[in-house]
């Protein structure tokens, strides 16, 4: 059985708060707050006096330290977060670095180094510097590449040997599915549907060109692209239902058919042609497509939803994508649709499409109001969906799946991504701080902390006695 590393997650944006500090620049997630409808608004510049929970967040920033510590002291063996893209370069247009934004990322590796976590890093997790948004408009414009590149590159010339695996992009679908929230601008756009498809390409070929300069300038390190996924189920066995999951299905993992592939998947062509989408691909872009491949797929796994051609069925929620209830699932609060089965569909189908491709599972968890009772906090709820998720993780890796890494998300408590509130948390760790911005920071360990611990120390006992 492949050896798997266990551990959790989170995000610059959404974690490390300090948004303005030491010479960090604005970025389009220190624009979004609770009150705005991330789906349709324009970014607009914070104005003073506004709040947005995210400028302070759980404050990872000043807290770095002692949450390794607790990560330490929770036994994981990994660590998968992100750079803040807009602390590096601050407005994304300028050609040096922030070397103070730097140096808060030196002493984050060194110490996950000193307590063997190993650092998985994303180079953009729903962010990118404001300033490069507004001059450009966003992933549509070519101008984007290469500010990311360069930004890139001064991460891999940095961190070279300290760092062993890379994620380009978060949920790189999420230019299809949440556009906005990933520097897309489609409310700019006269034609979003072609914003979307160029963006998504221009968002490819950075991921390769970043994999190219990774292999030339660190060639020890591995490099991955990460997908929000969940399996889409037919909602009966109408072949009407089963061809209408098979292409929301499609819809989703063309980007990954695409990267791990190296070239796009052939269902495509029709897609565009249908949709009136014409995308500007150069004989380069292919190239760099075919010849600059991601060593591992990274993947969010939340939940699944079921599609219908048109039977009456009620509508369900999700990550990043929703599509109509499965009777068969109970649904968090959010209209999640819990299921755990799912995951191992998941992993066998995508082992099964990509030839049992290398992948890793970078978030799984569940949102939650967690409630604090005597300076302790009972989260059976989220014990109970951990455990039944990595059950079928451990059934993935019996029946051969190649999973690299899993890292539940998340760490501790942080703002959430679709809602913009500290109120939806997903953290083994709780952090005192509400939506409203009141709080003290300290940190609480959540009974399901101490939980993932003695699961963590379990498996490594287990794999210590396997052959
Ligand atoms: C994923 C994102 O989409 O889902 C995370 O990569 C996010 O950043 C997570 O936090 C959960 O979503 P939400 O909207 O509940 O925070």
């Amino acid at each position: 059985m492949a050896k798997c590393l266990w551990g959790a997650a989170m995000s610059a944006a959404q974690a490390e708060g300090a948004y303005l500090e030491d010479g960090k620049g604005l970025d389009i997630f220190d624009t979004l707050d609770q009150s705005r409808d991330r789906a349709v608004k324009r970014f607009p510049r914070p104005k003073e006096g506004d709040y947005y929970p995210s400028h302070v967040g759980p404050d990872f920033y000043h807290h770095m330290e002692e949450d390794l510590r607790l990560m330490k002291e929770c036994g994981l063996e990994c660590f998968r977060t992100s750079f803040s893209w807009a602390r590096i370069f601050p407005t994304g247009l300028e050609t040096e670095p922030n070397e103070k934004g730097l140096q808060f990322y030196d002493r984050m590796i060194d110490l996950c180094r000193q307590y063997e976590i190993e650092p998985i890093i994303t180079l953009s997790h729903l962010e990118m510097p404001y300033e490069l948004f507004e001059t450009t408009g966003g992933w549509e414009d070519q101008r984007c590449i290469d500010s990311f590149l360069r930004y890139a590159v001064t991460v891999f010339e940095r961190y070279k040997g300290k760092i062993r695996y890379y994620i380009t992009f978060n949920e790189i679908n999420c230019t299809i599915h949440f556009p906005l929230i990933v520097g897309v601008g489609v409310d700019r756009s006269e034609n979003p549907v072609q914003c979307k498809y160029q963006a998504t390409h221009h968002v490819m070929v950075a991921n390769c060109l970043a994999v190219r300069e990774l292999r030339r300038i660190d060639p020890e390190a591995r490099i991955g692209a990460m997908t929000a996924y969940g399996p889409v189920y037919p909602l009966t066995p109408d072949p009407k239902d089963v061809k209408k999951a098979e292409e929301v299905e499609r819809e989703n993992l063309f980007v990954s058919d695409t990267l791990v592939r190296g070239h796009y998947p052939y269902y495509m062509k029709r897609f565009m042609q249908e949709n009136g989408i014409e995308l500007k691909v150069t004989p380069e872009d292919e190239e760099l497509i075919r010849d600059w491949r991601i060593d591992f797929l990274a993947m969010s796994y939340y939940n699944t939803n079921a599609e219908t051609a048109g039977k009456q069925a009620q509508a369900s929620g999700g990550n990043l994508f929703g599509g109509v209830k499965n009777p068969y699932l109970q649904e968090t609060e959010w209209g999640w649709q819990i299921d755990p089965l799912g995951i191992r569909i998941m992993l066998n189908k995508l082992a099964e499409r990509y030839d049992n491709f290398p992948l890793m599972i970078v978030e799984n968890g569940i949102g939650a109001r967690d409630v604090v009772e005597n300076g302790e906090i009972h989260d059976e709820y989220r014990i109970d969906y951990l455990r039944e998720h990595l059950k079928q993780v451990q059934e993935a890796l019996h029946d051969g799946v190649n999973l690299l890494a899993y890292t539940m998300w998340s760490f501790i408590d942080l703002v959430s991504a679709s809602g913009g509130k500290m109120s939806k948390r997903y953290g083994l760790v709780y952090v005192d701080r509400d939506d409203e911005g009141q709080g003290t920071n300290r940190r609480i360990c959540k009974d399901s902390y101490y939980w993932y611990r003695d699961y963590i120390r379990e498996r490594r006992e287990a794999e210590k006695d396997s052959p």
